[in-house]
């Protein structure tokens, strides 16, 4: 089958990619000319495992091509998928659809035959009847239906996700692009992935509820994780406890500094307002908005406490920039909230990431950059684990505590052990675990002690 997809970023390319893997013929558009020259040299606008040999088997095998033509491309295809961004509108947190809408204009004047046209952004509910009306009104003789089939996949693990994915969504109102659609992911379906056929409005509003659920999933347990500390409890544990109760699941309950991304804090806002204009608030959502959005910054004062209640004039090691590891993307990164709180305290920052150091230039200002791991701990007064890259699971512990000034370590992703970090002579401090609080002196020739961190302290902190 023929498909055009109208934009070829993030969600654009891979779903273009892996639709030309299936076998059908992709032609993948986008509006900047420098991207799909890029692009047609083979070389790959972003960090996603796998994905350049995935583009690259395709475009050699010839079904997947690239071009700023779009009524070429939808001209040819039996389904056009939209798959433009949908930031945060400046001001209110809705979604701006200025991209979606555009792109339904453009496509309804190239549209030939009968066309199922696709919204794969996420996209707030109703948008579909809207690129509808767009549709229609532009060209009222076109045959076409617009059916909602949202994208669930997480960079990083983007291709897998696509490929087998634990559900797919089809929203449709015609019985004729339900069954193209169908036809579409024959592969998948065939692979026994569930395929769900519903209403346009039901699939939309999936989406954001499926994105809203597991930010709250991750809010919960770091909550929980705040109260192990005061408690002396053990958050891995208690994760492990709940989640191996079916119905509740053991993934996204890892307790971190705070979900970032492109997608959660942006969906979650627009899901908040919608659900505001509708007159039906979703105060969940809104709670874990705020919860996430203060513990980011909070995440650097426990920084500040860990090392004794001042980082003035010290350098600070931050090992993690991205906001989650396989990507090279900072948007909404907790890194950006740590890493000001503690210049607001007067540090200055050394930072590490193995992808994300050109895209932080651009987002944090008086960054010194470090060559390695190693190299970022040289003389610091501590170290900061923000982004649970591989490479930094299996440290040598020994150097890193030579190079530091001070052994302290803070691991806001749980990747060390605090008994290993105690038998290394470290002051450690995780999330919702206890801590091991350094010897009076901080020399490492003195021995360290694995207790509760003082609840005093704590509660100015958390
Ligand atoms: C997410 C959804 O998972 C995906 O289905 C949707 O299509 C797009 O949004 P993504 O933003 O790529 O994907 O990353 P994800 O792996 O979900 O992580 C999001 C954030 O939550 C990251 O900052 C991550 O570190 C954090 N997180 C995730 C936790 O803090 N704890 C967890 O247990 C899981």
């Amino acid at each position: 089958m023929r498909i055009g997809m109208v934009g070829s970023g993030y969600v654009g390319l891979v779903s273009g990619a892996c639709f030309a893997d299936f076998g059908h013929e992709v032609c993948c558009v986008d509006k900047d000319p420098a991207k799909i020259a890029a692009l047609n040299r083979g070389e790959i606008p972003i960090f996603e495992p796998g994905l350049a040999e995935l583009v690259a088997k395709n475009v050699r095998e010839g079904r997947l091509t690239f071009t700023t033509d779009l009524s070429g491309a939808v001209a040819a295809a039996a389904a056009v998928f939209i798959a433009v961004g949908t930031p945060s509108r400046r001001g209110d947190g809705h979604a701006d659809l200025s991209f979606v809408h555009q792109a339904a204009r453009e496509i309804a004047a190239a549209l030939a035959g009968y066309t199922v046209v696709v919204t794969k952004s996420t996209v707030p509910v109703g948008t579909g009847d809207e690129v509808e009306r767009i549709i229609r009104e532009t060209r009222p003789d076109a045959d076409f239906a617009v059916v909602s089939n949202p994208e669930f996949l997480r960079e990083g693990a983007a291709i897998a996700d696509f490929k087998r994915p634990d559900r797919i969504v089809i929203g449709a109102e015609d019985a004729r692009a339900a069954q193209l659609m169908t036809e579409l992911y024959r592969p998948l379906y065939l692979n026994q992935a569930p395929l769900i056929v519903t209403s346009r409005r039901t699939a939309e509003l999936t989406k954001y509820a499926a994105n809203a659920f597991l930010a709250t999933k991750i809010t919960f347990i770091n909550e929980i994780a705040n109260l192990c500390e005061q408690v002396g409890a053990n958050v891995q544990d208690v994760a492990r406890g709940i989640g191996l109760d079916n119905r509740i699941g053991t993934k996204f309950l890892h307790a971190g500094p705070g979900y970032g991304g492109s997608c959660f804090p942006k969906d979650t806002l627009a899901l908040i307002k919608t659900a505001q204009d509708y007159e039906a608030p979703v105060r969940i959502v809104e709670t874990v908005a705020a919860v996430n959005d203060q513990r980011k910054r909070a995440m650097g004062r426990k920084v500040i406490a860990a090392c004794g209640g001042t980082v003035r004039g010290e350098t600070i090691a931050v090992l993690g920039l991205t906001f989650k590891p396989n990507t090279d993307d900072m948007r909404e990164a907790p890194s950006i909230d740590v890493i000001r709180t503690l210049q607001d305290a007067g540090a200055r920052i050394r930072a590490y990431d193995p992808e994300g150091m050109a895209a932080a230039r651009a987002v944090l200002s008086e960054v010194e950059y470090a060559r390695d791991p190693y190299d970022c701990a040289r003389g610091a007064a501590a170290l900061v684990i923000v982004t649970e890259w591989d490479m930094f699971r299996a440290l040598d512990l020994a150097r890193l505590k030579a190079a530091l000034a001070r052994p302290i370590v803070v691991d806001l992703r749980n990747i060390y052990r605090p008994d290993d970090m105690k038998r290394n002579g470290f002051a450690y401090v995780s999330i919702g675990r206890p801590k091991i609080l350094p010897a009076p002196s901080l020399e490492a020739s003195e021995p360290s002690r694995v207790e509760i961190e003082d609840t005093r302290a704590l509660a100015t902190t958390a």
